[in-house]
């Protein structure tokens, strides 16, 4: 289908991330503080709500639709909403449904999802120490997780993890990491800590380890080779010519990637981010729960209106004052 959001940049939105919850069984101790008050629960979308917003965007031409939180997977009854989006992929209409968990659910949800018509999923895992692993999540359990990937690979899930750089934390662990995910056939992305939210007592910027810095520690061990293919996220690849891996990195603090933004994200409560490091934001709910069930209109207008908002790109920055560089909303609220 033709894309039909097309923002005052002459970029085309084909990727929506969606939020389904707030709620994590696991405290990350970049993402969230550690007594985080969540939303009531009749706050959020309902997942007949949650399913006619999808479909609305899919019918605007969205093509790549992933799930996300806090923890998707520990939303009840997540998975009829999984179901109820197969029939957009069976049309045709939609390219991708996928999901970013932590994977503590996944032992169980991984056979439904790929039944669903998940094809691929982006499981967060910083650490393959059980006791580091406890600590950067703050009540993990790592053998649940790792239980959880095995699930997903001999579901056929096609397995990418995300791996936060972490200053001081998993800096010993990058050939570690490297090393493990070619054994599984995994693919690997590093990510820059991205100032959003508060953490309480936390600190981000001592957590920060530039992915420039994880490049060169990189290269004293391999040759790396610059790939131009782009998957449609905002991850650049390199590959490492002794093993052949290829290796992903998400630097929106020191390259960022927002010429080529395709996406917006919507929060559980139904209202629309057009950029993860800006606040502009537009509500959806109010306008889908006024539109009758048999007149989308208000709803295709406001998300044009949305659309209309998207800024340039983003406004992170370590070298300002913290205040100043920060992002008020936790990433568990648009779910990165
Ligand atoms: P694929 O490329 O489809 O694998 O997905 P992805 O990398 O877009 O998704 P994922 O949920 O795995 O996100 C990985 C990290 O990238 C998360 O920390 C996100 O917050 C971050 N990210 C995704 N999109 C954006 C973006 O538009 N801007 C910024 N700054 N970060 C993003
Ligand atoms: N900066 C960068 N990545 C973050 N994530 C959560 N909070 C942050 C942050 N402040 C990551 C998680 C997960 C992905 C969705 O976002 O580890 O992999
Ligand atoms: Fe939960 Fe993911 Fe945030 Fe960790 S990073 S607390 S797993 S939402």
């Amino acid at each position: 289908m033709t894309p039909q959001l097309i923002d005052p940049f002459a970029r085309a939105v084909t990727y929506l991330r969606v939020s389904v919850t707030d709620r994590c069984d696991f405290r990350c101790v970049y993402c969230m503080a550690e007594n985080m008050t969540f939303l009531p629960k009749k706050e959020l979308l309902t997942l007949e709500e949650l399913d006619r917003m999808c479909s609305t965007f899919i019918g605007l031409g969205v093509e790549k639709l992933r799930i996300t939180g806090g923890e998707p997977l520990v939303r009840r009854d997540i998975m009829t909403f999984f179901q109820s989006m197969t029939r957009h992929l069976d049309s045709g209409a939609l390219k991708e449904l996928t999901v970013t968990t932590n994977g503590s659910q996944l032992e169980k949800f991984a056979q439904p999802l790929y039944d669903a018509g998940v094809r691929r999923i982006n499981v967060s895992l910083d650490t393959l120490d059980e006791d580091k692993f406890a600590r950067v999540t703050r009540w993990g359990r790592l053998p649940q997780v790792l239980r959880g990937l095995d699930a997903a690979q001999k579901a056929g899930l096609r397995v990418k993890i995300n791996t936060v750089a972490l200053k001081g934390f998993n800096e010993d662990e990058l050939f570690t990491l490297i090393e493990w995910c070619a054994e599984r056939d995994m693919d690997l992305t590093f990510i820059e800590v991205m100032p959003m939210g508060d953490l309480g007592p936390e600190d981000r910027v001592g957590q920060y380890w530039s992915l420039d810095d994880l490049r060169a520690q990189l290269s004293q061990q391999y040759t790396l080779l610059d790939l131009a293919e782009r998957t449609g996220g905002p991850a650049r690849y390199v590959k490492l010519v002794e093993s052949g891996q290829k290796i992903g990195f998400i630097t929106p603090l020191t390259h960022n990637f927002c010429e080529s933004c395709n996406r917006v994200r919507m929060t559980c409560t139904g209202e629309l981010y057009m950029c993860l490091g800006q606040e502009d934001m537009m509500d959806l709910r109010g306008p889908l729960r006024a539109c009758p069930p048999e007149d989308d209109s208000q709803l295709v207008a406001a998300i044009h209106k949305a659309i209309g908002l998207k800024p340039k790109g983003h406004d992170f920055d370590y070298s300002r004052q913290r205040a100043d560089g920060q992002v008020s909303r936790h990433m568990s609220h648009t779910g990165g």
